[in-house]
């Protein structure tokens, strides 16, 4: 399975914050926002990943990110040089998707709980058609809003509604086969002037090949489009990394424990970032793993 991360937009709920600098690319506490979508894709156990994000900023996710070799991946870019919508994503990624299985991810969300990893395998795993990740909200008028029947499977599909069937809002981490791309290449723009992802997964539950899995309520799922919703999201990493003593994302630390670099390479990394804690703790856990192997502990 090959994934995608989607981080264009013009952040302009964030401005003056994003006038100049991509959101994606702000902070999230301790580490760029985009580590977050990433560190998905990998538990998922992804290894080729496209970045699409917008001309201006694409040099940047370049710059902090590279060819990805440094952490086991195979990262291509690719721009979007207009905010076309989340579908948009497949036309911009046909060659890169090819005939294989893909994930996107949208850049700006955040996904934390116990037993990710083996839900995000599930979804790897039992992929036919289109895999969506559902999750209950207070308000879910701001989302695509997923009704399911009590044995959860998908019976409808709508965007941002102002009466929602449910609470149930699909969240930014989609799974698909390689039909996606046609079907985004046979899109219309809604009235929004958006292709979006809704009618992408309503054409497949249209076909009955789309399911949900839904995530309970042990799990986080953060977006950070406003500047009440990035700082709740700083505030969640923070609580859960000093109160436990690790990091959520931390990319070198899930090549580490996955395999894709060795000890010595995670130490090289970590040392390129002396000066900083988040740095401190990946050559801490670099040199755990050369005194005394992997851990137990779950990498999210
Ligand atoms: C998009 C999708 C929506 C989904 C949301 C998740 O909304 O259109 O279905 O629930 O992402 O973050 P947008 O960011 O375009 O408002």
């Amino acid at each position: 399975m090959r994934g995608i991360v989607l981080a264009g937009g013009t952040g302009s709920r964030l401005r003056p914050a994003t006038s100049a600098a991509c959101k994606q690319l702000l902070p999230v506490y301790d580490k760029p926002m985009v580590y977050y979508p990433i560190s998905v894709l990998m538990l998922a156990g992804i290894r080729e990943i496209l970045l699409i994000s917008t001309p201006e900023d694409l040099p940047s996710f370049r710059r902090l990110l590279g060819d990805g070799t440094h952490l086991g991946l195979r990262l291509e870019y690719a721009v979007q040089d207009a905010p076309r919508g989340l579908a948009d994503a497949f036309r911009i990624g046909a060659d890169f998707v090819a005939d294989e299985n893909v994930a996107l991810v949208l850049g700006d969300n955040l996904f934390h709980g116990s037993g990710f990893s083996d839900v995000l395998a599930r979804c790897v795993r039992d992929l036919d058609g289109a895999v969506l990740v559902g999750y209950e909200v207070d308000d879910p008028r701001g989302y695509g809003v997923a009704e399911i029947d009590d044995r959860g499977r998908l019976l409808s599909l709508e965007e941002k509604p102002q009466n929602p069937r449910s609470r149930l809002a699909v969240t930014g981490l989609y799974f698909y086969d390689p039909l996606v791309v046609e079907i985004a290449r046979c899109l219309r723009p809604s009235a929004r002037g958006e292709l979006e992802i809704t009618d992408v997964n309503r054409t497949y539950l249209e076909a009955g090949r789309a399911s949900l899995v839904a995530l309970g309520r042990g799990y986080a799922w953060l977006d950070t489009g406003t500047h009440e919703s990035l700082l709740e999201a700083s505030q969640f990493v923070q609580t859960l990394e000093r109160r436990q003593g690790v990091r959520i994302a931390c990319l070198e630390e899930i090549a580490l424990r996955q395999g894709l670099i060795g000890a010595e390479e995670c130490l090289e990394l970590g040392l390129r970032l002396t000066g900083s804690e988040y740095g401190g703790y990946v050559v801490g856990v670099a040199r755990s793993f050369l005194d005394e192997g992997p851990t137990v502990l779950e990498a999210v």
